[in-house]
C-alpha cells in the first residue's frame, strides 16, 4: 500500500509563523512537523510516500526531506492544483501515484497509534473508505460524527458544528480505494468554494461504503499555536523518556 501526505494550505491559524514557512515544516521537537507522519507510515510498512504541497513550498520540502533515504522511505513530490481548493481537491493530485487502496494523512495530524492493524483490516474489507475517529474535549473544532456505537454505523459527518452530535472527531487519517478520484471529480465545491473532505466521506456514508475505527492513543491536530506547543511538549517528553 502507498501513502499520501497532504502538506499544502495556508496555515492561517498559525500566522505569523506561516507567512514564510509552510506549516508542515515548522519545528516539532528536533524535526519539521511532517517528519512525524512520515515516521508513522514507515512504521505501518508504507515506504512509497507522495507529498502534495504548494508550488512555492515544494523546493523547501525537497531540501529538508530529499529522497527519503535518510528516513528509510521513498519520497515523491507533487504540486497541488490550487491553494485553497480544499483537501479533497489537493488529494485529487495523487491520482497518478496510486493504483490500489491507499492511506492519506493530513500532514499536521500527529499521533502515537501504529496504523498497521487498521490498514490491514481495510485491505481485507469490502468498504471503499475508512476514517479514524478520536474522542476529544473540543469537537466543534473538527469534523464530527453522528453515529451509533452499538451498531457501529455512522449517520453523517458535520464539519465544525456549533452543537456537536458527539465527542468523536474525524482525524486527518483516511483510507480510500482508487475509486475516490472519480468521486472527487464529481464533488461540488462547498459554499466557501472548497472541495471538502467531509463531503467526500459523507458520499461514502450514504452508500454504506465507509467503515471506521477509533484511535486509542495520543492524537493532535497541530494547526494552532497552542496545539503546536502541546505537540512539542509531547515529543520532547518522548525523546527524554527514551534517553
Ligand atoms: C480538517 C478536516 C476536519 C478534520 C480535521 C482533522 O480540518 O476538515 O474534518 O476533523 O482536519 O485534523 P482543518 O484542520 O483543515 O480545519
Amino acid at each position: 500500500m502507498k501513502g499520501v501526505i497532504l502538506a499544502g494550505g495556508k496555515g492561517t491559524r498559525l500566522d505569523p509563523l506561516t507567512r514564510v514557512i509552510n506549516k508542515h515544516l515548522l519545528p516539532i521537537g528536533p524535526y519539521p512537523m511532517i517528519y512525524w507522519p512520515i515516521r508513522r507510515l514507515k512504521q505501518a510498512g508504507i515506504s512509497q510516500i507522495l507529498i502534495i504541497t504548494n508550488r512555492e513550498d515544494i523546493e523547501s520540502f525537497k531540501k529538508v526531506l530529499g529522497s527519503g533515504e535518510q528516513w528509510g522511505v521513498n519520497l515523491f513530490y507533487q504540486i497541488q492544483n490550487q491553494k485553497g481548493g480544499g483537501i479533497a481537491d489537493a488529494l485529487a493530485c495523487a491520482k497518478d501515484f496510486v493504483d490500489d487502496k491507499f492511506v492519506v494523512l493530513l500532514g499536521d495530524n500527529l499521533f502515537d497509534e501504529n496504523l498497521r492493524p487498521m490498514i490491514e483490516e481495510f485491505y481485507k474489507e469490502d468498504y471503499k473508505a475508512k476514517i479514524l475517529l478520536k474522542e476529544v474535549r473540543d469537537p466543534e473544532r473538527y469534523g464530527v460524527v453522528s453515529f451509533d456505537k452499538n451498531t457501529h454505523s455512522i449517520h453523517s459527518i458535520v464539519e465544525k458544528p456549533k452543537n456537536p452530535p458527539s465527542k468523536y472527531c474525524v482525524t486527518g487519517i483516511y483510507l480510500y480505494d482508487v475509486d475516490v478520484f472519480n468521486v472527487i471529480q464529481e464533488l461540488e465545491p462547498s459554499p466557501r468554494g472548497e472541495k471538502e473532505i467531509t463531503d467526500l466521506n459523507n458520499y461514502y456514508i450514504k452508500r454504506n461504503e465507509l467503515s471506521y475505527d477509533v484511535l486509542k492513543e495520543w492524537w493532535l491536530d497541530a494547526g494552532t499555536h497552542e496545539s503546536l506547543y502541546k505537540a512539542n511538549q509531547h515529543y520532547y517528553e518522548e525523546i527524554h523518556d527514551t534517553r
